[in-house]
């Protein structure tokens, strides 16, 4: 009840909790023992910025099944589980295959576990509500002039991967710092983006301040500029942000004045409760409002949007002035997650080009849950595929496996090629995987993943590379050696989960 009592105010008072109390024993039969039936109100936990990340299951138990719907202040989904007893497993609102959350009944209440956090659910009354704020109808469509900026993919550090919601001030200046010690600036990691959890709660004009996390943003965004980087922040066309954060419904040209006064260098811009207001088909114009309103600040800001490729995006990203966007859902720090966010980019590749990218989601290299191999792989598929490099490691200590792979900067070349092409599978089998990019001046990159849990040789055919002449030569982008096409053919054994990744220039005679 305190996480309600701190998001309605009005059950601060003392009179209004008591009936509050009276009419929940009336609800407590609803929730009968042995039974889900009924509706369950609590708080996740308490945001950053004061706020109770208020959750509401409403649940219908019949036999061992139970089936219902589920409200955050993000979120509003249907949701199916399994009764044992007064045990409950819920599945994922997004991925009924998925377990998401369990829960005992305890006396008159619902102790659960959901996304490793324990909650307390009780009883609600009819009252306990989640209310969708008005509608706002998008405007009509119309094409954004380009802003000019991400001519080749935009490459920095960004706070999610790793911090998530242990995100502050202090960390984001110490990373600032250690992209200069430790050269990723000067590879060419520019932006320092500050991503989900750093919002506090509107003034009474309805502009935006950040929580106590982030005491001054303009100091900030003055520190890293300092130190020649950019700084970037994070939104949501919804009234919430997927953390529960206010986003910028209604506020859109609010915020972008704010990010602009304080000087964001890049916005993302995540989709997360939009998706309780609008459908699917009104990403282009709900996207085109703040595509639209940093255009009107003047200030040069990078639009990074997130919507997990939903809507077909890459067909009008850049009429709304996107400068890339997600084209699959969020990455995790594993090989099945990367390797399958980069399969889901082959259909939109034509898409790609300077100024507009597919986001195959941000890097994990270094966050300890792959192998060396596969995070190498990570590294050269995201820079075939012309992807943003955008890395999402604890830059402060860096292993030396991992500095040599985010500073490659042959890989990165790769991925910053000025002709902007991404990289398309020309041959797939289930041990390996071949794919090739066209570069500026004629070369090409091209790289052999190894599918198989074993090593394995993996071959290039000179061939295959569409080039102009048969190369008799290539570059070894890991090694930093000239290796040799005998018979046509460069042969090389490659680990588990590796890559091999070759530069081919168009006369390598
Ligand atoms: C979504 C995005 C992530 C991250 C979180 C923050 O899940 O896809 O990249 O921004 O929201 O809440």
């Amino acid at each position: 009840m305190i996480g309600i009592a701190k998001y309605y105010p009005a059950f601060r008072s003392t009179m209004v909790r008591g009936a509050f109390l009276a009419a929940l024993l009336a609800t407590v039969s609803c929730a009968s023992a042995q039974s889900f039936t009924g509706k369950w109100a609590g708080s996740q936990r308490t945001l950053a910025n004061g706020e109770s990340d208020l959750i509401i299951l409403q649940l219908t138990q019949t036999g061992d099944q139970v089936t219902g719907t589920i409200k955050t202040l993000s979120f509003q989904g249907n949701i199916s589980g399994t009764a044992t007893g007064t045990h409950l497993q819920l599945m994922s609102p997004r991925n009924p295959q998925r377990p998401f959350a369990t829960g005992d009944l305890v006396g008159t209440d619902l102790h659960m576990t959901m996304r490793r956090r324990d909650l307390v659910l009780k009883p609600a009354t009819a009252a306990d509500d989640i209310q969708a704020p008005a509608y706002i109808a998008p405007p009509a469509l119309k094409k954004i002039a380009s802003n000019g900026l991400a001519k080749t993919p935009p490459m920095g550090w960004n706070s999610w991967n790793l911090f998530a919601d242990k995100i502050d001030d202090a960390t984001v200046r110490q990373i600032a710092d250690a992209m200069i010690t430790s050269g990723m600036r000067d590879a060419g990691y520019i932006y320092v983006n500050i991503d989900d959890t750093w919002e506090g709660t509107r003034d009474a004009q309805g502009n935006i301040r950040t929580n106590p996390k982030f005491p001054d943003m303009k100091a900030l965004a003055d520190y890293v500029h300092s130190k020649g980087l950019k700084l970037g922040i994070y939104s949501s066309p919804g009234p919430r942000t997927c953390g529960s954060y206010p986003g910028s419904y209604g506020h859109e040209k609010q915020d972008a004045d704010t990010f602009a006064a304080w000087g964001i260098d890049y916005l993302k811009y995540d989709w997360c409760s939009a998706a309780t207001i609008y459908k699917p088909e009104q990403l282009q114009p709900v996207y085109q409002v703040m595509g639209e309103a940093l255009q009107q600040t003047g200030r040069p800001i990078v639009f990074s949007l997130c919507e997990y490729g939903l809507g077909h995006v890459e067909q009008w990203g850049p009429d709304v002035d996107g400068n890339l966007w997600r084209t699959t859902d969020d990455i995790r720090d594993d090989w099945t997650s990367m390797i399958g966010n980069a399969h889901r980019q082959t259909a939109t590749a034509p898409y790609a080009g300077p100024g507009h990218w597919n986001d195959p989601d941000m890097l994990e290299v270094g966050n300890g849950h792959m192998t060396t191999a596969e995070y190498q792989t990570h590294m050269g598929l995201w820079s075939l595929l012309a992807a943003p490099l955008l890395a999402g490691n604890d830059i402060r200590s860096m292993a030396q496996d991992t500095k040599n792979i985010l500073l490659n900067r042959e890989v990165i070349a790769i991925d910053q090629d000025p002709l902007g092409k991404q990289a398309t599978p020309i041959a797939q089998s289930a041990e390996s995987e071949t794919w090739l990019k066209p570069l500026a001046q004629g070369g090409v990159a091209v790289g052999v993943i190894n599918l198989s849990d074993a090593p394995r040789e993996l071959s290039v055919r000179a061939a295959d590379l569409k080039l102009p002449a048969l190369p008799a030569r290539a570059h070894n982008l890991w090694t930093h050696k000239d290796v040799v096409f005998t018979n046509g053919v460069y042969s090389e054994t490659v680990p588990s989960h590796g890559m091999l990744l070759l530069r081919v220039d168009p006369h390598a005679n």
